[in-house]
């Protein structure tokens, strides 16, 4: 390896069962007397704010459940103006990607004062944001370890909506502290744990091949994988939902895989699963399921010796070679454990193949393409959606 490269770390982490209900004795947020604590609906009415609420006691001086999913630019910007009314020094995040992400962007609103229309792109917050605990309750983005946050604008121009995913990239977004409890995730839907768990795998895979690769995020990268295809954590955990141990190697490998893009960025599959997803409104793991194998395949010419060493790390072995071996497990963890459809008409049935093209149109555009391995034009894109039609 003598291909410079920087290393940005992700935060502080602390991990155990019951660990979210003591974080308001964490050092971290201990001198803070106006904490705001945020989450969303789903979240709250499970409970699993609960302990946090109770470890902070009246220090949570605004609760707020409001957030939504892929997060909401006006909303971000209307909490961050209370919470500047009310003194809040500190945030604590309890939720998803959506949640962790809207909290990153109230903190880069507050360090700023800046809407985030101007904060959108790479290194414009350049300021130091106040401390923001994050608490994934699902294992998927790992936003809890990133310098990304992703916040859909709703905004309408002449009566018009003209909705847009405003990406954020600046190292002042990584979370101050991420606490990794797996008791959040033991009522998690099976839907959700398995297209949470097809994200995590394509993080890994995509930091692995991806152009910013580096030894630190493939490490990483290599045991999230370990942890998904070889130990089955999905699949223990959809056996057995209760299962901690199963539910806590999920949350690892999903922290892991964020703390590998956190460092060697993504590729061509989170291209084509950006653009399906805002127009089909998919999930965002299933928007992958549906393109990871083929983007392996095509990769696989330029990257097949590190495809090849992921599959003896994690002890996938193929009666051909390791390159098809590794494939073809991740195409069984996707589609048979994750149970993915194969097919893009299948899980979206407002969209047309007329609508194919403007697709890849878009995903050339996206900026995750750049990192793929194989460069890939909109023909070539045009193809993999045609093929997954
Ligand atoms: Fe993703």
């Amino acid at each position: 390896m003598s291909t410079p490269f920087q290393h940005t770390p992700a935060g502080p982490v602390i991990f155990g069962a019951g660990v979210a209900a003591t974080v308001g004795d964490k050092t971290l947020l201990k001198k803070h007397e106006r904490v705001l604590v945020m989450t969303d609906a789903v979240v709250r009415r499970a409970g699993l704010i609960d302990g946090v609420l109770a470890s902070l006691g009246e220090r949570a001086t605004i609760v707020d459940d409001a957030a939504v999913p892929d997060g909401d630019c006006q909303h971000v910007e209307a909490l961050a103006a209370r919470a500047k009314d009310a003194g809040i020094t500190a945030i604590v995040a309890v939720g998803g990607g959506s949640v962790i992400d809207s909290a990153k962007g109230v903190a880069a609103v507050l360090a700023t004062g800046k809407p985030l229309h101007e904060l959108e792109g790479v290194a414009r917050v350049r300021t130091r944001t106040m401390p923001l605990v994050a608490i994934p309750t699902t294992a998927g983005t790992g936003s809890e370890a990133t310098q990304f946050a992703v916040i859909k604008d709703r905004g309408v121009t002449d009566g018009v909506p003209t909705p847009i995913k405003r990406i954020l990239v600046d190292t002042n977004l990584i979370p101050t502290l991420a606490v990794l409890d797996p008791t959040l995730l033991v009522g998690l839907p099976a839907t959700v744990s398995c297209a949470t768990a097809v994200d995590v795998v394509t993080h890994a895979i995509e930091a692995l091949g991806s152009r910013m690769r580096n030894p630190i995020g493939s490490a990483m990268a290599t045991e999230a994988v370990r942890l998904m295809l070889r130990d089955g954590a999905l699949a223990r955990a959809l056996r057995t939902p209760g299962d901690l141990d199963a539910r806590a190697d999920c949350l690892m490998a999903s922290h892991l895989a964020g703390q590998a893009v956190n460092t060697s960025m993504l590729g061509a599959c989170h291209a084509l699963a950006h653009v399906v997803g805002a127009v089909a409104g998919i999930p965002h793991g299933v928007a992958n399921g549906l393109f990871l194998v083929d983007v392996m395949r095509i990769n696989g010419a330029k990257v097949g010796d590190i495809y090849g060493r992921l599959a003896s790390a994690i002890g996938v072995v193929g009666a051909s070679d390791d390159v098809s071996a590794l494939i073809g497990a991740v195409d069984a963890f996707v589609h048979d454990t994750a149970g993915i459809p194969r097919r893009l008409r299948d899980v979206a049935p407002g969209l047309t193949e007329e609508a194919l093209p403007g697709l890849a149109r878009a995903a050339a555009l996206d900026p995750d393409l750049p990192t793929n391995p194989v460069r890939l034009d909109e023909a070539a894109l045009l193809s993999i959606l045609q093929a997954r039609w």
